[in-house]
């Protein structure tokens, strides 16, 4: 095992507790033949290049895009607007979909909120829940080292509260060598006034996995759980009951549906917590004399015509995914990453962020960060895509990551259509550029 000592002190800050080895959900059945999935991707039919960008959005299978494109050609309505069939129908569908994604994540209907994507739910939840909800000294744990999306919302409802008079606080947390959330560092820092604790379920950089299983038992049960689990919906079985989530966001279009949908579930018990977010047509809310006042949910916390080519792609998306089944994805992605990790490993010069480079087992969820002596992360993402490789570079959204010197690197990222032979080109491609920058 390679650990790169100067990566792992700047995250850590000299200490840190590394989890044994995250517990693989899945002993899933030996993968589908990709080239199958393939098939069902068109926009890689016609493609040479390697698609490894999945993190950024997944490729879009046909009848996702037969089920945008059929909203819009044949019987396109409103939702539940009117009382003839085309509306009717269209709103049946809807709340359909809402009962196959709460079927997909372990949740009730009335949970799965439907939203414009992470960022969106994210906010949803800090306007909703935390304005409403969050009082003088009150404490929301993060991660600096997360998405922005799962920071940026919280820094916001920060400022909105300070114009009313109330200081909260933002505590950060660190991450592991692994890129895991570093649940000692959180223990240590939950307080009587910690109200919220949020986490990126599988960080999108460094591609490990965060469940805070380990702070079971060990926290108030009344703090709020917060999962951003942008890049494990649609990758792995992901239940919300097996987090103990309070509340956790999923992105469409990260799970083969399509940019602007998203959904955002909101745990039964928090429902009393939470005021209208968008209150409008469709938002349940009723008006009186003293103003307004919430519905039912999940509508409480929608409002207006939703994205219906959006919603019904994303039924769409689940049935694709359902076929293909999350196990033998996550399994896919697994080997995978493995394949990465062993050939990138002997690459001089190459040296990988936190992840499952540094695990104990034979772990990986596909994504893979990394950097290359003698080349800027951001050539280096440019050469790969000159040479048909796909991948993203830069800061990747983390906010931390701003500052100069920072972590820039390339980040790989797969998916059920990619191959082994895919990674072998990817890796050796990697190797040659290493020995032309070192020469
Ligand atoms: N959130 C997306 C990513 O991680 C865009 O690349």
């Amino acid at each position: 095992m390679r650990i790169v000592g100067g990566v792992q002190r700047q995250l850590l800050g000299g200490s840190g507790t590394v989890r044994s080895c995250a517990p693989s959900s899945t002993a899933g059945p030996p993968a589908r033949e990709p080239a199958l999935s393939r098939r069902m991707f068109p926009a890689l039919r016609e493609s040479h290049e390697v698609y490894l960008d999945s993190a950024s959005t997944t490729q879009k299978p046909e009848s996702v895009i037969a089920a945008i494109t059929d909203y819009h050609s044949a019987r396109t309505a409103n939702a539940g607007r009117g009382a003839y069939a085309w509306s009717t129908s269209l709103a049946r569908e809807i709340e359909g979909v809402r009962e196959r994604m709460a079927g997909f994540i372990g949740a009730h209907t009335d949970e799965v909120v439907f939203t414009g994507g992470s960022t969106a739910g994210l906010h949803a939840i800090a306007l909703s829940w935390g304005l409403a909800n969050l009082g003088e000294g009150d404490e929301i744990l993060y991660s600096p080292r997360d998405h922005a999306s799962n920071v940026y919302p919280w820094v916001q409802l920060r400022q909105l509260l300070a114009g009313f008079g109330r200081t909260i606080t933002l505590v950060p947390y660190r991450v592991n060598a692994l890129g895991e959330a570093d649940v000692e560092d959180i223990a240590a820092k939950v307080s009587p006034r910690t109200r919220m604790i949020t986490v990126g379920h599988l960080h999108h950089v460094f591609g490990s996995l965060s469940t805070l299983e380990e702070l079971r038992g060990r926290i108030d049960p009344s703090i709020a759980l917060c999962f951003d689990c942008s890049q494990s919906g649609g990758h792995l079985p992901v239940r919300v009951e097996d987090l103990d989530a309070d509340f956790a966001v999923f992105a469409g279009h990260k799970m083969f549906g399509a940019p602007g949908t998203g959904v955002l579930y909101c745990r039964r018990r928090r429902h009393g917590e939470l005021s209208p977010f968008l209150p409008g047509g469709n938002s349940g809310v009723t008006l009186d004399d003293s103003g307004l006042h919430a519905g039912p949910m999940p509508q409480r916390m929608e409002g207006g015509t939703p994205n219906i080519p959006g919603i019904l792609a994303l039924g769409a998306a689940l049935d694709v995914l359902d076929n293909i089944g999350l196990d033998t994805i996550h399994t896919h992605n697994r080997a995978l990453t493995q394949r990465l990790l062993a050939g990138l490993r002997p690459v001089p010069g190459l040296e990988f962020l936190p992840g499952p480079a540094y695990a104990p087992c034979e772990t990986g969820y596909g994504i893979v960060s990394f950097t290359l002596a003698g080349i800027s992360a951001n050539d280096l993402g440019f050469v790969l895509g000159e040479l048909g490789f796909l991948v993203r570079s830069g800061a990747h959204c983390v906010p931390a990551n701003n500052a100069p010197g920072e972590e820039v690197s390339v980040r790989v990222s797969t998916h059920i259509y990619n191959t082994l032979d895919e990674i072998d080109r990817f890796t050796h491609s990697v190797a040659t550029i290493a020995e032309e920058v070192s020469s």
